[in-house]
């Protein structure tokens, strides 16, 4: 029998090495999720109890007590996203022939109503004509909310989020461009890794990227970025048609 040779790119080899890297990080992680809840569910029962016989205890103890709770709810939280982002990897979930430029409506409507989306700008230039592709709507859905939130909480002062769509070789392209703070060169890499985050404490888990690359794997697709600190940052989505 001969042997055939691939020849990988060096893109693609990274591409490649750093999905391998996600599945296994995914494993570990759930494996690892699974065995933190079984505590966590003993000490927010006990925590419980203890906080509903309020009138028996003092007030620093009760202060103590509530803010056991809540990071006991918080644990409960980050784990509960990591674990959807290992579903969101594994599930192969039911895909139907769908429009891309109409979820992407829906996705801009559930958020531009929304407070802090007010000084945000939603410019859409979508390829009319789009042809259909093979996609599992939530989870599409889910990638681009996001993105959208990502890029609502790089202006906190306001600006414009670009959505663009365009047929791209055997895929559709989707543009999803802000005009906020950009993201440092010493971060690119590491942007889509479990659980990296800038934000502070409470206010992200660091696991949104990390599940719409796990989104977009799952519809054999590929995101790339492009940022510059100041300017702005495009996230660049290729989903294949077929
Ligand atoms: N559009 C963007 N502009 C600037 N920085 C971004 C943008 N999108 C992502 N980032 C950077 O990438 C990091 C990781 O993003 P990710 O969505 O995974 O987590 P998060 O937004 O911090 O938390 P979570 O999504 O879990 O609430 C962010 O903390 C931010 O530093
Ligand atoms: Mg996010």
């Amino acid at each position: 029998m001969k042997k055939k040779n691939f020849v990988v790119d060096k893109e693609t080899h990274k591409q490649l090495v750093h999905a391998e890297k996600m599945l296994a990080l995914g494993e570990l992680g759930a494996g690892i999720a699974h065995e933190i809840n079984n505590p966590l569910c003993c000490i927010s029962n006990y925590l419980q109890l203890l906080l509903m016989s309020e009138e028996k205890l003092d007030n620093e103890m009760l202060v103590c007590l509530k803010s056991m709770m809540n990071s006991a709810n918080r644990i409960k939280e980050i784990v509960n996203n990591f674990l959807n982002f290992v579903r969101t990897v594994d599930e192969r979930k039911e895909k139907s022939s769908l429009n891309i430029n109409s979820i992407l409506d829906a996705t801009a409507s559930q958020v531009e109503t929304l407070e802090h989306f007010k000084n945000v700008r939603i410019i859409k230039k979508y390829y009319p004509e789009i042809p259909a592709i093979k996609c599992n709507r939530n989870q599409i859905m889910e990638a681009f909310l996001n993105l959208f939130n990502n890029a609502k909480d790089a202006m906190p002062g306001g600006g414009r989020l670009y959505i663009k769509t365009e047929p791209h070789n055997n895929s559709i392209r989707v543009i999803i461009k802000d005009t906020g703070v950009g993201i440092k060169g010493k971060n690119i890499d590491k942007i889509f890794d479990p659980f990296f985050t800038t934000k502070r404490l409470g206010e992200g888990t660091g696991l949104g990227l990390t599940a719409t690359y796990g989104i977009i794997l799952n519809h054999s697709g590929n995101i790339q970025v492009e940022s510059q600190v100041g300017k702005g940052t495009s996230f660049i989505i290729d989903l294949p048609i077929n």
